[in-house]
């Protein structure tokens, strides 16, 4: 099957909605929910965002951002590397009739290539109960920095892992 990896149009908002609603109901992904999908995908803060297409048709979503300050993953590489310039990597998903193609590991290469261009590292977070997110972070060769506690809705935690880009 043809996978191909482009920038995000704003005509594609409404498939990827659609998709991060459909990975949601599977995954639990993002565990903040998906009451406004478009304001999710679309944060003031984004730099580049991507869609896989398998055959032509979006199956997958990716965005970089600039950080936060609530961004663990860029506080922990700044504690380490204090003159670093950080990009966020996320809203990273896949819907399931998509997946083990290798979508996802295009839609992190672009991502990675975008960012090293740009003389930026990127950093991320990834809940500890997104397996497969990690699987693919790590063989591509993202470092783990640390381990923190992702807090959401109405008093939830749960743990998330801290990642930063090979140099
Ligand atoms: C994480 C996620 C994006 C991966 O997407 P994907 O398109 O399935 O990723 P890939 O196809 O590149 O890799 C997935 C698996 O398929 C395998 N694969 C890739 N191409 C393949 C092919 N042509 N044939 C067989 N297997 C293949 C990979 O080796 C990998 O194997 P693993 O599960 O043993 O690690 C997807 O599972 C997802 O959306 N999860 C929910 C959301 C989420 O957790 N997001 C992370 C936010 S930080």
């Amino acid at each position: 099957m043809t996978i191909r990896v482009r920038p995000r149009a704003a005509t594609d908002l409404d498939a990827c909605a659609r998709l991060l609603i459909e990975v949601h109901g599977t995954d639990g992904y993002p565990v903040e929910g998906v009451a406004d999908p478009v304001s999710w995908l679309t944060p003031a803060t984004a730099a580049g965002a991507w869609v896989g297409e398998l055959e032509g048709a979006v199956v997958g979503h990716a965005l970089v951002g600039t950080p936060t300050a609530t961004d663990d993953a860029a506080r922990l590489w700044k504690e380490r590397e204090p003159l670093a310039q950080i990009l966020v990597f996320g809203r990273l998903f896949v819907g399931t009739a998509g997946r083990n193609r290798g979508v996802g590991e295009r839609l992190v290469r672009t991502a990675m290539t975008f960012a090293a261009e740009q003389e930026q590292r990127l950093v991320l977070d990834v809940m500890d109960k997104d397996k497969a997110a990690i699987r693919l972070y790590e063989r591509l060769g993202w470092q783990h920095i640390g381990t923190t506690t992702h807090h959401f809705g109405q008093g939830n935690r749960t743990e998330a892992h801290c990642y930063v880009a090979p140099s």
